[in-house]
Formats: structure tokens, sequence, C-alpha cells
């Protein structure tokens, strides 16, 4: 195998964004997987396709490469190579193996059967030996084929197995006949996957805002007030969010990272800017999560030229708006619940009190609070521990990826949006 191809895999292990392996084999619906890739690209996923050489009678990989933004494996041996490595040959099995999803749509009558026989001819049915990533297949035939008791004999052995099967639909099939055999639709087959992953559907059709980041505060032309937030953890709460179906907006200070493709990013510079971002999309928002690092002041005259080093030099400062505070006004002052708000704290000591303080004071429904005094989390760490506290309750999520601790974050706006019925009778 080509060391490109090798090398598209291994990035796997080192990419933020969670990626599915999306096996095309030849048929007429090969095409419909195109709206697979882009639905699942939607939900945040790196999609890497594999076309087996029937699935290339059909529909061309330069398709594929397009929609995927990533090269498509045609072949076992990437073509050109005149001496393949077998190194390489056996690296990638060791590869496949940190995929998040192998789903093969539409698996024919043949890769089913290659599959169930453990036949690795091919570079699809290779990795489908070689990964111990759930495996989801929506098969697409002719209805005789379908019903044939080898092919079901075949979807048995793979059920055991624990594939997950999404069933073909009935209908008008390419061939004339009428019957089952007709490739799943695209939504349902991307909802198993993502299923699949443990990913849960619960924010679809939900528009949730992130803040992220730190603030610039500008002094001359060149300098800047700002802070040490790298933004990763506001910039993991999008990843989450988009994984769990929400539309998301992510309002982003300066940072090094890379956005999540679905989602919609505003970058701002200053902590103005932000407010401004914020407060033009807050009311069509069902949850806003302010991550960001606002700077607390700017400065109150920012020099036109840049300040020469002529000895000591004195900066006015001037506090910025708290945006958490104004939404939280906003809301209060138009009656609603919605959007859920959930803000942030930096402490060191008094923690639970300091965010309950913070809760009542800025009128939001959580505060995620972070113990900044303890070292290997938090700023610029890919792990964070926090504290979500409510005005009821105060739930520890241990230290984990700023990816898990986001999910957990979530879960608590989630319970915040909709509170368990029991809960209503005990309300005020
Ligand atoms: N925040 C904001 N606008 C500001 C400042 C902060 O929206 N101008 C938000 C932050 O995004 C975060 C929360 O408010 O969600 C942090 O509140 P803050 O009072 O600044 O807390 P700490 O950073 O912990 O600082 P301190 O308690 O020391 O004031």
């Amino acid at each position: 195998m080509g060391t490109d191809i090798l090398q598209l895999l291994a990035e796997e292990g080192q990419g933020a964004n969670m990626k599915i392996a999306l096996g095309v084999s030849g048929g007429i619906a090969a095409y419909k997987a195109a709206e697979i890739v882009r639905q699942l690209q939607e939900r945040g996923a790196r999609v890497q396709v594999i076309m087996t050489a029937a699935a290339q009678e059909f529909v061309r990989p330069l398709t594929f490469a397009a929609l995927s933004g990533e090269k498509v494996i045609t072949s076992m041996f990437s073509a050109g190579a005149e001496q393949p490595n077998l190194d390489s040959a056996v690296e990638h099995i060791s590869v496949a193996q940190s995929l998040d999803a192998l789903l093969v749509a539409p698996a024919t009558a043949d890769t089913i059967a290659k599959f169930a026989q453990g036949i690795a001819n091919d570079f699809l049915s290779t990795l489908y030996l070689a990964t111990k990533a759930p495996v989801i297949i929506a098969p697409a035939m002719n209805v005789n084929m379908w019903e044939h008791p080898a092919t079901q004999a075949n979807l048995d052995i793979l059920r055991r197995r624990g594939v997950h099967i999404v069933e073909p639909g009935s209908g008008y099939l390419a061939c004339g006949m009428v019957g089952a055999g007709r490739l799943a639709e695209p939504e349902q087959i991307v909802a198993a996957t993502l299923e699949q992953l443990g990913m849960a559907q619960d924010l679809a059709g939900q528009t949730v805002l992130v803040t992220a980041g730190p603030t610039h505060e500008p002094i001359d032309p060149v300098r800047y007030l700002g802070n040490r937030s790298s933004g990763k953890m506001g910039y993991a709460l999008a990843e989450a969010a988009l994984r769990r179906a929400a539309k998301v907006i992510l309002v982003s200070g300066p940072t090094a990272l890379q956005p999540p493709a679905a989602a919609e990013t505003i970058f701002v510079e200053t902590a103005q800017q932000m407010r401004t971002a914020v407060l033009d999309r807050w009311e069509r928002c069902d949850v806003i999560i302010m991550a960001a690092a606002v700077a607390d002041f700017h400065v109150k005259s920012i020099s036109p030229e840049k300040i020469k080093r002529n000895g000591a030099i004195e900066l006015q400062l001037e506090p910025n708006a708290d945006i958490l505070a104004d939404l939280g006004s906003l809301r209060h002052a138009a009656g609603k619940r919605t959007p859920v708000l959930i803000g942030f704290a930096a402490e060191t000591q008094s923690l639970l009190e300091n965010a309950r303080d913070k809760l009542t004071r800025k009128l939001v429904d959580a505060i995620v609070v972070n113990d900044v005094s303890r070292p290997g989390i938090g700023f610029n760490s890919e792990r964070n521990e926090v504290t979500i506290v409510t005005a009821g309750d105060a739930i520890l999520v241990p230290e984990a990826s700023k990816l898990d601790v986001a999910q957990r974050i979530l879960d608590a706006a989630l319970r915040i949006r909709q509170p368990h019925p029991a809960a209503a009778i005990f309300a005020d």
C-alpha cells in the first residue's frame, strides 16, 4: 500500500474529529453514498471513502474525493507503486483498528459474502477484518439476491458477530422489480451509524451557541492585552454539540485551533465584538455556553500609532460589559426560560460558593467551575475537571478529555431545558 494512503489513515489517531471509513461497493445505489458523506460531515465527522473496483464502474472516485476532501482509497496498492511495501501493508492493519466506525453503503451481496466468510482480497474486505471499530452495513441489491438463502445466511453470521445491519427498504428497484433490496434512506443510515458510536441525537433541531478563546484588547496597532485561554474547551463544546446533531454557532476569539467545519464560526478579536456577535444571535438559540475568557478591561484610548519605548507609559483601562450577565438580564426581562445560559468560572478557592454567587448575580442556569490552581488541567491542557453548579446541584465531572467534559456539560444543558417530569412537582 502506498504511503499516501497510510498517511491518510495515520492522521486519524491525531485528529480531533471522529473518523468514519465509508466503504462503497458496486451497485446502482453507489451514487447515494455521496449524500451520506455530506450528512456525516455535517455531524462533524471526517469521512474516508473506500471504493471497491465494481463501485468505480458506477461512480468516479473524484466525486467522493471532492465531497470528502480526502483521497479516496480505490485499491490495495496505490497506483504507480511498482514495489508495494510489505511493512506498509502490515502497518495499515494496525491503523485501521483506530477508525471510529466502518460503514458500508451500499453493501452488495458480494461484499456481505466476503465479510461473512472472511475473504480479504481487496482493501474494503481487508479493512473489515483488520478493524475493531463498530461495523454498520446498509445492503442494496435485487430482491431475489436479497431473499436468497445464501445472502440471508451471510447476514445472520454478520449479525451474530455484532455487525449492525440497516435493513433495506421495499419498492421499485433499479432492475425493474418490486420488493425488498432498496438502500435505506441516507438519514437512516447516518442515524444508525452515529447511534452505534454512542452519539445521542438529542440536540437535533436545537441551536447551540458557544463562545471560545480569549479576547484581545488592542493597545496600539501592534500590541494588545490578552490572556492564556487556548479555546480548547469551547471548541470541544462546539464539536460535542455537532456530534449530537445541534446547529452550532461558534463565536471565537483569536486561537490557533481549526474550528469544526460544520459549525458556523464567527471570528472576533475584542470583547465588544464578541458581545455584538452574541447579542445579534442570542434570541434564536436554545443553549448558550460562554466558555470564552473574556477580557475584563479594554484600553480607554487606543493609540493610533505604535507607542515608542520612551520610558514608562500609563494605560487607562475601562471595564468591559459582562456579556453573560447582559444575556441573563435580557432573558429575565423577556420573561423567558430560553436559551439555557451556562457560564464558566475560573476559581482557586471557595469554588462552590463563588460559583453560586455568579449563578445568582448573572441570572444564569449553570456555572461550570474550573479549579485553576490544579496543575495539568484547564488552560491550554487537553483535559479538564469541572464542577457543574446549578441552583439545586453541584455535579463533579472527574478529570477527562475536554470532549468528554463537553458532553457532560451538554447533558446538564439538556436537563435544564427538559427537566425530569417529577422535578416539576417540586418546582416553585
Ligand atoms: N464573561 C462574559 N463577559 C465578560 C466577562 C466574563 O461573558 N466581560 C463570562 C465568561 O465567558 C465566563 C464567565 O462570564 O462564562 C466568567 O465570569 P467572570 O465573572 O469573569 O469570572 P471569572 O473569570 O472566574 O473571574 P472573577 O470571578 O475573578 O471575576
